[in-house]
């Protein structure tokens, strides 16, 4: 079983309010984006990792040295959901039938939920995703910022990433629902539209996905102690 790695890295990071993308603000010594590749090079199963990286960025060539071998690069598009389509646009389906998509703006994911996900699916030949049960009381709110009622939250999951279907399908569903317009968030939102089932796999609420200014030094915590 061929498994490819599909790394959307091409987004602009408006809310980091940062001049540096957030995959290229250095934690602990490398940047964020280094961080997440090398965590999925360490996983034996993962055979290619395609990191999707905006034209023109200024970035990619002075770390691209010190990637991994895995590593190849592509250029990604408008969305997230249009960097992961050009990802899987590059393979050979028959050849990596199955594609794991991870947020290069998570590098705490722990090596043990990646292999967890990669168990399952691979045991089950359908699709799932990392998610974390919510914790928190929810609130939905209306247009003022008053509460409208409280959710209840026994249903509800964090979907995090990675979250792996098999390539084809997913770039079939990607396709799809881009044209049709659709909200895509993420692989998952994509393939549900398509009505392809989609397992949810519990993962560690500490693979943030760093949004935030505050998001690094919580990253920082994480990274810098063994995951
Ligand atoms: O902006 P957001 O936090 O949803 O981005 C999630 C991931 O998708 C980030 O790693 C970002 O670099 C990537 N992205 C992308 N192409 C875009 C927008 C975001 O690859 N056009």
């Amino acid at each position: 079983n061929q498994i490819v790695a599909i790394v959307p890295a091409a987004g602009v990071g408006k809310r980091m309010q940062s001049k540096v993308p957030k995959q290229y603000i250095e934690i602990a010594g490398k940047t964020v984006l280094q961080h997440t590749v090398e965590k999925l090079a360490q996983i034996a199963k993962i055979n290619k990792i395609i990191v999707a990286v905006s034209k023109d960025d200024p970035y990619i060539s002075e770390i691209k040295p010190e990637l991994p071998a895995k590593v190849v690069l592509t250029q990604g598009g408008a969305e997230r959901a249009d960097s992961v389509l050009a990802g899987l646009n590059c393979l050979d389906v028959n050849e990596y039938p199955w594609a794991l998509v991870h947020d290069a703006a998570r590098p705490c994911v722990r090596a043990d939920d990646i292999r967890k996900l990669i168990d399952h699916v691979l045991q089950n030949q359908q699709g799932a995703i990392l998610a974390a049960p919510v914790r928190d009381t929810i609130k939905l709110s209306n247009a003022a910022q008053k509460v409208e009622k409280t959710v209840d939250r026994s249903a509800l999951w964090h979907a995090l990433t990675p979250q792996m279907f098999a390539t084809g399908l997913l770039q079939h569903a990607l396709q799809k629902h881009l044209q049709d317009g659709c909200m895509i968030t993420d692989e998952a939102s994509a393939m549900e539209l398509s009505g392809h089932p989609v397992h949810l796999i519990e993962g560690a609420m500490s693979n943030i996905k760093i949004t935030r200014p505050e998001d690094l030094e919580i990253a920082e915590m994480f990274i810098s102690r063994v995951l």
